[in-house]
């Protein structure tokens, strides 16, 4: 007998040596809350994911708290952006508003918020530029401090800036101490790649660049090392966790990342690895458990925390196939 087919004989001495398993505390889940009332509106580019209106969510956090789903992640999309990105940092902006609401909905249901500029500024980039298309660092992360210390003035749990600005994990601790939030933990999208990945993503959020592209803050997908630098940049700043994205063509930046860091791994798998799985599987392409699959194996790849807008799926199909 060849030695391996002794531990996968059955069931039992299967379940026994399987190195890991997925659990609801695993997984983030993102929510996309516009202005306006009455709104629950299927994001076209994404199957089952919806604009929120803010009175609106009170049906889909209780749906979310029976799933098991504990943790979220809100991105705001505003009828009205401007050029400084006022409603980022607005006490009345659409996440901030939604936070109060979701916290007095259900206080137990973690908060995470999104901290970038793109959703809000009529340009649809990250960052503020100078007159030759140098980025505008100051001004960058003051707009981004201000908007993470009103979104924990809303009651966030924690915040995850997005924005790939040198020098903002620590620029941002700084203010969330000073404004009294020491115990907010900060979860930096650390190695966060100029990915083709995130398409149906700007449709959900309305946030494609008006002109150019992200490549200017953004990684290139062909960087390994380098990821590993701004992992390590953010560790020093003072990151809680740290985040790679995308998540599945990624895997060997992840693992990797978790050999140099030893904060929680973050890993997010992305608008358009949802929108390929999602597919296939509505398609007949694939089986529905390619969605367990892919979870499991960025989990297995070092990932103890998955944003993912299979969440809600997931009481069921790990019931079925763990
Ligand atoms: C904004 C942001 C993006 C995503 C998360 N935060 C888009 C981008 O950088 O263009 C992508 C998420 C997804 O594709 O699911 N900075
Ligand atoms: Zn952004």
């Amino acid at each position: 007998m060849i030695l391996p087919t002794r531990l996968r004989k059955n069931p039992a001495i299967r379940d026994l040596v399987r190195e890991t398993h997925l659990a609801m505390t695993d997984f983030v889940y993102p929510l996309f809350l516009v202005d306006g009332e009455g709104i629950k509106r299927e994001i076209g580019s994404l199957k089952n994911q919806y604009h929120f209106s803010i009175d609106m969510l009170e049906e889909e956090i209780k749906d979310l708290k029976a799933k098991g789903v504990r943790y979220v992640l809100l991105f705001g999309v505003p009828d009205e952006k401007d050029a400084e990105a006022t409603p980022a940092f607005s006490d009345d902006g659409v996440v901030q508003r939604g936070v109060r609401k979701i916290k007095e909905i259900d206080p137990d249901m973690y908060v995470i918020c999104d901290v970038c500029l793109c959703e809000h500024k009529s340009d649809g980039h990250c960052c503020f530029f100078e007159e030759n298309g140098d980025i505008k660092r100051e001004k960058t992360l003051d707009t981004l401090c201000k908007t993470a210390v009103s979104q924990a003035r809303a009651g966030a749990d924690m915040v995850a800036p997005s924005d790939m600005m040198d020098g903002h994990i620590a620029a941002m601790r700084k203010a969330l101490d000073e404004a009294g939030f020491e115990s907010i933990p900060i979860m930096g999208y650390s190695a966060k790649f100029a990915s083709t990945f995130y398409g149906p993503f700007r449709d959900a959020a309305n946030s494609a660049p008006a002109f150019g592209d992200r490549r200017a803050y953004q990684m290139d997908p062909a960087n390994g090392v380098e990821a590993l630098k701004e992992v390590a940049l953010d560790v020093e700043e003072g990151a809680d966790i740290v985040m790679v994205k995308p998540a599945m063509p990624y895997l060997d930046v992840l693992t990797r990342a978790t050999e140099i860091s030893y904060l929680p791994m973050a890993a997010y798998q992305v608008s358009g690895e949802f929108a390929m799985i999602q597919n296939a599987v509505d398609n007949g392409l694939l089986d529905e458990r390619a969605i367990y699959e892919s979870l499991l194996c960025i989990k297995r790849a070092g990932a103890g925390i998955i944003i993912t807008y299979f969440a809600k799926d997931m009481p069921e199909l790990i019931a079925k196939y763990q």
